[in-house]
């Protein structure tokens, strides 16, 4: 019987046997997946495995705060924190393409982690004990959309899948390759994750990196985290949170409108909600959100972040629209 008790049952067996008395790393990226994957490992072989938290710099407003916070409050998880900030930023200056975006932001990841495993081998004591495995939250969408599934074309290659340097030192494991996103969130309770992480909305390993269409900078990272802290606030405030299964907010670096602010004339850029219903990702509908609620958002956005003077509501299913813009 296929019950979430015998996947974790099933995957922890699957885990000591691959593992065995070698170490294990595991990112967390702030989301569900690596937050349930690291869950799932610490289960299995508990201080085999320190976690690893690589602030990329992509991260919406108090997200790393939360990892750092909640989720080793509720797995009492080893947890190193690397700073990355300025690496990531350096090497993805001036690209706009999106898979170099993602091919970049995945090699820097492994490279990132690589330079991260002699700091925790000492901070563990672990003398001559060698990080041999590197667990990942791959789930079966990205399998599917990154051209591993069977007849299944390469649509987006995920951070997590594709674009991983040739070089890399680690053996992955990745125990949630064959459930869908409900599948994981049902796994997390079990291990007895809080539901601030369990029901935690996607957010996407290249994070805010492929939610600025054009170059990523500094200064634009910071007016997307303004305008997304405030679009969500607005979204938990409506108590709306479990109606959507994810919103981006999109900031369009490259495109300006005419607009008046005060008295002034701005020529700002706009903002794209994009509110989507799903049931694993593969496919998606536009939320109906209330148009109060929109407003709210709308009007907030555009007064408190002042490089802003637009906001738009994005109205495409996936297919034919894919919910990232990236
Ligand atoms: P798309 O845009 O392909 O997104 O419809 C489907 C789901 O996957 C998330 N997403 C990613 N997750 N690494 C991830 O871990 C990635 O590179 C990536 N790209 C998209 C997206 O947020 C949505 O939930």
């Amino acid at each position: 019987e296929w019950t979430t008790g015998n996947i974790v049952e099933e995957q922890v067996a699957a885990i000591r046997e691959q593992v065995g008395d070698a170490r294990a790393i595991c990112g967390l990226s702030g989301g569900v997946d690596s937050a349930v994957a690291a869950a799932l490992v610490q289960r299995a072989i508990g201080e085999q495995l320190t976690c690893v938290f690589i602030d990329h710099g992509l991260l919406r407003e108090g997200e790393a705060e939360q990892v750092e916070r909640d989720f080793v409050a509720a797995t009492g998880a080893k947890l190193h924190v690397a700073d990355g900030r300025e690496r990531f930023l350096t090497a993805l200056e001036g690209v706009s393409d999106p898979e170099q975006k993602r091919r970049i932001i995945g090699r820097e990841f492994i490279r990132a982690f690589e330079d991260a495993e002699a700091a925790v081998l000492s901070a563990a004591h672990a003398e001559g004990a060698k990080v041999e495995f590197l667990v990942q939250g791959t789930l079966y969408p990205d399998v599917v959309e990154s051209g591993g599934g069977e007849g299944a074309a390469n649509i987006k290659s995920h951070h997590n899948v594709g674009g991983l340097p040739e070089d890399m030192v680690f053996q992955l494991v990745e125990p949630l390759r064959a459930l869908f996103k409900d599948e994981v969130r049902a796994v997390g309770a079990e291990l007895g994750l809080p539901a601030e992480i369990v029901q935690r909305q996607p957010f996407p390993g290249p994070g805010l990196g492929i939610r600025i269409i054009g170059e990523i900078t500094e200064d634009r990272l910071e007016v997307l985290r303004r305008a997304d802290a405030i679009a969500r606030e607005e979204l938990t405030a409506s108590g709306l949170d479990q109606d959507v299964w994810q919103m981006p907010v999109v900031l369009l670096a490259d495109v300006r409108s005419v607009g008046v602010q005060g008295d002034e004339r701005t020529y700002g850029h706009p903002i794209v909600l994009r509110p989507v219903s799903s049931e694993d990702a593969m496919t998606a509908d536009w939320s109906r959100l209330p148009h109060d609620l929109l407003s709210r958002i709308s009007n907030r956005i555009t007064n408190e972040v002042s490089e802003v003077n637009r906001v738009t509501l994005d109205v495409t299913s996936k297919p034919p629209g894919t919910i990232e813009w990236e």
